[in-house]
């Protein structure tokens, strides 16, 4: 099989892609186990392959902090894939950013509790990525240019996104301090991917679809799981709309080789450990 250069990584309310081709499921095995779950491989009607992963399985019975990413994303890399779209459900901390809005971020603040392996890079192997910017500029610019294909909803960009532990949302308290950060987000699920994605030199944007108004609101209710979900389920079509207009645009800079400008090759210069 031709290698899978892009791949899709849905969050919750994202279990597949809609409107390609089936070509293959795959499985690997890494060195850090399997995948959060099966890989689908599937090819668009311009003859591109695509790889797809439920992150917290088709069943979502995984919380974020047992998301298996070192295998999630060593397995993306060895059937050659080169881009990750990573979709997430996010809280607003900001006004603006309404429920059902699409948001690309530049910016994370860890509040994850340091209990999620982060890096493939241990146990006398010791490397040190660069991480000021967190996410791909060549895709953020593809997928910025297909903006106007959302429907019901804005989308915004170079926002800052929280990544928190879970699996409870935050106290209101908790909520007033992000915002206090110039967080403008919050999920739980762009960490520890977007760091091993860096280590595995694979460009990746998050797409962020808000869901909720977390809890900093004082006078309005809290977050609910209810809300949550029914947010989305409306933009479920809306991420499989932006998905089939940016994939060709992705295609172009991966083929042209600034998907991963700066970044191919950029392990070997974070290497601290001797060779033998
Ligand atoms: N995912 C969706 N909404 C969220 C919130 N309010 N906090 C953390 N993660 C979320």
């Amino acid at each position: 099989m031709q290698p899978v250069k892009i791949a899709v990584i849905g969050g919750s309310g994202l279990y597949n892609l809609e409107g390609l081709e089936f070509i293959a499921e795959v499985n690997p095995k890494t060195p850090w186990g399997h995948p959060s779950d099966a890989i689908t491989i599937a090819k668009t009607e311009y003859g591109l392959y695509v790889a797809f992963l439920a992150r917290h399985g088709r069943g979502h019975y995984l919380t974020p902090s047992e998301v298996p990413a070192r295998a999630n994303i060593a397995a993306l890399k060895s059937i050659g894939v080169e881009v990750i779209i990573a979709y997430s459900a996010v809280g607003s901390l900001r006004e603006e950013l309404k429920p059902r809005d699409f948001v690309l971020p530049t910016q994370i603040l860890d509040r994850t509790k340091g209990i999620r392996p982060s890096t493939f890079f241990e146990d006398g192997l010791v490397a040190h990525a660069m991480f000021a910017d967190p996410f791909s500029e060549a895709v953020e610019n593809v997928i910025w240019e297909q903006r106007g294909v959302i429907e019901g909803g804005d989308f915004h960009r170079k926002k800052t996104l929280i990544c928190m532990e879970g699996p409870q949302f935050s106290t209101r308290a908790e909520s007033h301090m992000y915002r206090s950060f110039g967080g403008d987000l919050i999920n739980m699920s762009v960490l520890p991917e977007a760091k091993l994605a860096r280590e595995a030199e694979i460009a990746y944007q998050m797409i962020c679809m808000s869901t909720d108004y977390d809890c900093w609101k004082d006078h309005e209710e809290a977050v609910t799981v209810e809300a949550v979900v029914a947010n989305l389920k409306a933009n479920t079509s809306n991420a499989q709309r932006l998905l089939k207009a940016i994939l060709p645009g992705v295609q172009a800079i991966v083929e042209n080789g600034t998907a991963v400008e700066g970044l191919k090759g950029s392990m070997r210069f974070a290497c601290m450990t001797a060779p033998e």
